[in-house]
């Protein structure tokens, strides 16, 4: 897909006709997923919006990602960053091409693809106007920080991640505090993996935001 204006592999799904002023969920997968793996998600969490699911760029031991990393929870920042730019330009890109508002974009990421989620609201805010972080780490914490208000962020997170520890999350969510945004952060009992609980969560934090 390079020779398109849109360089990533990924899936578009318009909203419904009917669904006047639906945002756009950019859903972003997990490592070792892909374009396909949170498309269900959509109608679950937002009825009507559109949806748009890139596939991670960067292979690790032939799985997807959306950024490097050194080992297990040690992130290659350079690579976060310039992987961050690229998506912000691919969402830009996609919003011309694809003729949905580039101001109702919502992240929705899971593990890695929140991870990325995360960097794209602390390096490019304009291209999120909020975000729905499942189990997502610190990425990094740039100086100065962004303005973050009106860009509210969920963050829902396991007492039980083996992945990300419990203060992951809380750093996480401190640092978007202090950068302005509104943040919800849900826990649940369990591990690394996203539950109906926190889809539900999603689904009603969205809608009281009028998303
Ligand atoms: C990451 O590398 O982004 C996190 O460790 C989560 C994951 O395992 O993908």
């Amino acid at each position: 897909m390079s020779s398109t204006p849109l360089d990533y592999v990924h899936r578009f799904v318009p909203a419904h006709a009917a669904a006047k002023d639906a945002p756009t969920l950019l859903l972003l997968h997990g490592t070792g997923g892909d374009e396909n793996d949170l498309l269900q998600l959509g109608p679950l969490l937002a009825p009507g919006a559109a949806l748009l699911s890139p596939r991670g760029k960067v292979l690790e031991q032939g799985m997807a990602r959306f950024f490097r990393r050194l080992a297990q929870g040690v992130f290659d920042e350079e690579d976060i960053k310039r992987r961050s730019g690229e998506l912000a330009s691919f969402v830009a890109r996609a919003a011309t091409f694809y003729d949905f508002d580039a101001a109702r974009v919502i992240a929705v990421g899971f593990s890695n693809g929140a991870n990325i989620a995360a960097s794209l609201l602390l390096l490019h805010p304009d291209t999120l106007a909020g975000a729905v972080l499942f189990h997502a780490m610190t990425p990094l914490a740039p100086q100065p920080l962004p303005d973050l208000r009106g860009r509210p962020a969920l963050l829902t997170a396991g007492r039980a991640d083996p992945l990300v520890p419990g203060a992951e999350s809380e750093r996480l969510a401190k640092l978007l505090e202090r950068a302005g945004a509104e943040v919800t952060l849900a826990w649940q009992p369990g591990g690394h993996t996203l539950t109906q609980a926190e889809i539900a969560t999603a689904a009603v934090w969205l809608r009281e935001r009028g998303w």
